[in-house]
Formats: structure tokens, sequence, C-alpha cells
């Protein structure tokens, strides 16, 4: 059953030691519905769930040095998203914006937009002036970063494959939260 939005309650990642193993074993389960949609997400149709257990690891390990990383959970975590502060000493004010992921069976509940504007507030308090982010054409919901505020600056051709081994193109995206 689809949780109800109010149901949802939104968690900020502090420490890598949160990632317990069902809360791994429910972000492994998110790459995996959205490679099994055909989504550009870094991964091909034949990554293993080792190989998504292992992005999350070592994304959780990089919340000591700047990463944000926000779920969304109802009894499990159906969304995420990771917000990764540039490191070196001339772009500390932006930030990448990444791994804007909802499962499947609950999409169109709101949970993407929340996600988005959550991980918005959590990147501006701590000094964040600039989010970017790319993200492959096929699939992408039509218009929905510019929905969120965000500024399209450009196209890549065949930029990235698709699980199913066919190109995508990928669209760069910016947002001033000054
Ligand atoms: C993009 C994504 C995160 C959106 O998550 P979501 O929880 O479904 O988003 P929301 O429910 O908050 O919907 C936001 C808006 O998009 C619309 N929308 C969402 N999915 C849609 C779809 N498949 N078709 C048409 N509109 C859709 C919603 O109606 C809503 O519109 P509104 O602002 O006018 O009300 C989700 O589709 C996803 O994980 N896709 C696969 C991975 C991906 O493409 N990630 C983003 C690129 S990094």
């Amino acid at each position: 059953m689809s949780p109800n939005t109010s149901d949802i309650s939104i968690r900020q990642i502090n420490s890598p030691d949160e990632l317990t193993a069902p809360l791994l074993a429910d972000l492994t389960a998110l790459l995996a519905d959205a490679v099994s949609t055909n989504s550009s997400v870094g991964f091909m149709a034949n990554s293993t769930s080792e190989e998504f257990a292992d992005f999350w690891r070592t994304e959780f390990n990089k919340v000591t040095t700047g990463n944000i990383v926000l779920l969304r959970t109802f009894r499990q975590s159906v969304g995420s998203v990771i917000v990764s502060r540039e490191q070196r000493a001339n772009g500390r004010h932006r930030a990448e914006f990444r791994k804007l992921l909802v499962h499947s069976a609950h999409q169109k509940l709101g949970v993407g937009s929340l996600l988005e504007s959550q991980a918005t507030k959590s990147a501006k308090s701590v000094g964040i002036e600039l989010l970017y982010l790319d993200s492959a054409t096929m699939y992408l919901v039509n218009g929905i970063y510019e929905r969120w505020g965000w500024q399209k600056s450009g196209e890549i051709p065949r930029y990235a494959l698709n699980p199913d081994g066919s190109y995508t193109s990928t669209w760069y995206f910016y947002k001033d939260i000054r």
C-alpha cells in the first residue's frame, strides 16, 4: 500500500554508523528499482546488489566530509537525495545534487518534491549558495526541475548509457539558493 505523505518522515543522515543492514537493504532496493525502470543512475542492467550496496556505503562514509544524505522513510526508505559539497577551496559555496530517487511504487505522491525542498533548505543552512545537477533526459519527468526553481543550462548528447545500453543525453541544471 502506498503511504499517505503525511505518514512519511524525512531523515538526514549525520553519521556513517546510521547505515544499518535494514536501511542498506532498502537503499539497495531503491537503486535496483530505478535500474529496473531503465533510469540512468550510474548503473547497468547487469549491475549487482553488491554494487548498489557499495555505492551507499561510500556515500554514507562521506557524510563526515560534506555529503548531505536525505531519506524519506515510511517503515522502509522510499526515496533519497544526496547533496555533495565541493571540497576544493574555491568552490565550497557549491554542491552537486545527486541521486534524487523515489521508488516507483511511491512516485507522484509528493515525495520527490519534499526531498528537493528539504535538500535545498539543508544545503542553504550550511552555507551552500549554488546547487547543480545533471540528469538524463530520456525518462525525466517533463519540466520537473523548472517547477522546483532550477534553471536549465544546456544539453550534452550521448552523455551516458541507460541500463539497457542505449545512449541518453543529459541536461545540466543549476539553482541559485542565496
Ligand atoms: C523524478 C522523481 C524523483 C520524482 O519523484 P516523485 O515523488 O514522483 O515526485 P512528486 O510526486 O513530488 O511530483 C513532482 C511533480 O512531478 C509530477 N510527476 C511526477 N511523476 C510524474 C510522471 N511520471 N508523469 C507526469 N508527471 C509526474 C507530479 O505530478 C508533480 O507535479 P506538480 O508539481 O505539478 O504537482 C521520480 O520520478 C524518480 O525517482 N524518477 C527516477 C529517477 C530520476 O529520474 N531521478 C531524477 C533525476 S536525477
